[in-house]
């Protein structure tokens, strides 16, 4: 891949003159550049820059993410999705400090071997903080290569991922960090994965196959995911003496952690729902229906429908009873409930 060479120069001086202005863009200290690449691994960077700050103002050093709990971690990443993203950025925390390590690692391989860092968080911290020739391969960076090159080969394939790290190392400039965050940012505004590519502004589309041939739209090659399956619920607030009953979800799996209403599967109509909560010994005051709703997670859907119970008598001990003004402030609720969570105050 001899001309693969050519788009350094061009994209270093697009970039240096187009590049947008983002929070993480300020600072060399490599434990904000890691938790900003973990956010941005599967969220956009329009909803990353306000969690990346209150983040750091709340948690501005490894040690202190170590002493976090994780309720208020999960607290602090509710909305972001993907939490397993932010238990492993405290077990990673924690393992450091416990090597007596003040920092993440400087070497590529190290970097890999850390909970929750895989090959793209460890390019693009290698490269973005630490000066390190390792790319970050994201989608981002497969779209512009597979099209620079009408490569038509799955993206998924780690194979294929490897060869363009190898490729793009090779030809990586000293200012590893502005490359990187070059051919990300191109990949962003210009190369874009929905709709036509901003070919005309380009830089380096006078290299580009895909361009030269009128193809883009072909590229990149991606297998298409599995069919989501449909998890059907019904989300039960309980309310008694103006506190909600929440339940922490079990340790591992979806959500893993997080607090939620009380909800069991299957629609339940009104009169379901009745029958349904007498084995709870809830004693009903009255019953309203939220309405229904959808919330799609990478490889679940969840169809939901709601009910607001007032409950004149309740004889279970097993919910936590928190007031509307606590559930919003201090536990994790994740936005698949927030549809419902908003009519509460209403
Ligand atoms: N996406 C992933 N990492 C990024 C970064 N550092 N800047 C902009 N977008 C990104």
């Amino acid at each position: 891949m001899q001309e693969l060479k050519q788009i350094v120069k061009p994209l270093l001086t697009w970039f240096e003159k187009e590049k947008r202005d983002l929070p993480w863009r300020h600072t060399s200290d490599s434990y904000k550049i890691w938790i900003s690449e973990i956010m941005l691994q599967q969220t956009r960077v329009e909803a990353v820059k306000v969690y990346y700050e209150r983040f750091l103002k709340e948690l501005p050093t490894l040690q202190d993410l170590t002493n976090t709990s994780e309720d208020k971690l999960l607290k602090l990443w509710e909305g972001l999705g993907y939490y397993s993203r932010a238990r492993n950025l405290k077990k990673c925390a924690e393992q450091l400090i416990q090597n007596n390590q003040t920092e993440l690692p400087r070497d590529y391989e190290l970097l890999k071997k850390l909970p929750g860092i895989g090959s793209y968080a460890a390019g693009s911290i290698g490269s973005i903080a630490y000066n390190l020739k390792t790319p970050a391969i994201d989608g981002n960076v497969l779209r512009v290569m597979t099209r620079i090159f009408e490569d038509d080969r799955d993206i998924m394939r780690e194979k294929v991922r490897k060869e363009y790290f190898e490729e793009i190392s090779k030809i990586m400039p000293d200012n590893t960090r502005d490359f990187t965050e070059s051919l990300m940012e191109l990949g962003a505004l210009i190369c874009v994965p929905n709709g036509e590519p901003l070919c005309k502004k380009c830089p380096i589309s006078f290299l580009c196959q895909a361009f030269i041939h009128g193809t883009t739209n072909k590229y990149p090659n991606k297998k298409k995911e599995a069919k989501r399956k449909i998890e059907i619920k019904t989300i039960i607030i309980l309310e008694y003496n103006e506190k909600i009953a929440i339940q922490k979800r079990p340790s591992t799996g979806l959500l893993a952690s997080m607090y939620e209403f009380y909800n069991c599967e299957n629609k339940l109509s009104e009169k379901q729902l009745i029958e349904y909560l007498k084995k709870d010994r809830v004693e009903l005051k009255d019953i309203t229906a939220l309405g229904d709703t959808k919330h799609i997670f990478s490889h679940i859907e969840w169809h939901m429908t709601g009910y607001l119970v007032h409950c004149k008598k309740i004889n279970e001990n097993r919910f936590l009873w928190v007031t509307p003004e606590k559930l919003e402030n201090t536990y994790s609720l994740p936005t698949a409930f927030h549809f419902y969570a908003k009519q509460i105050k209403r």
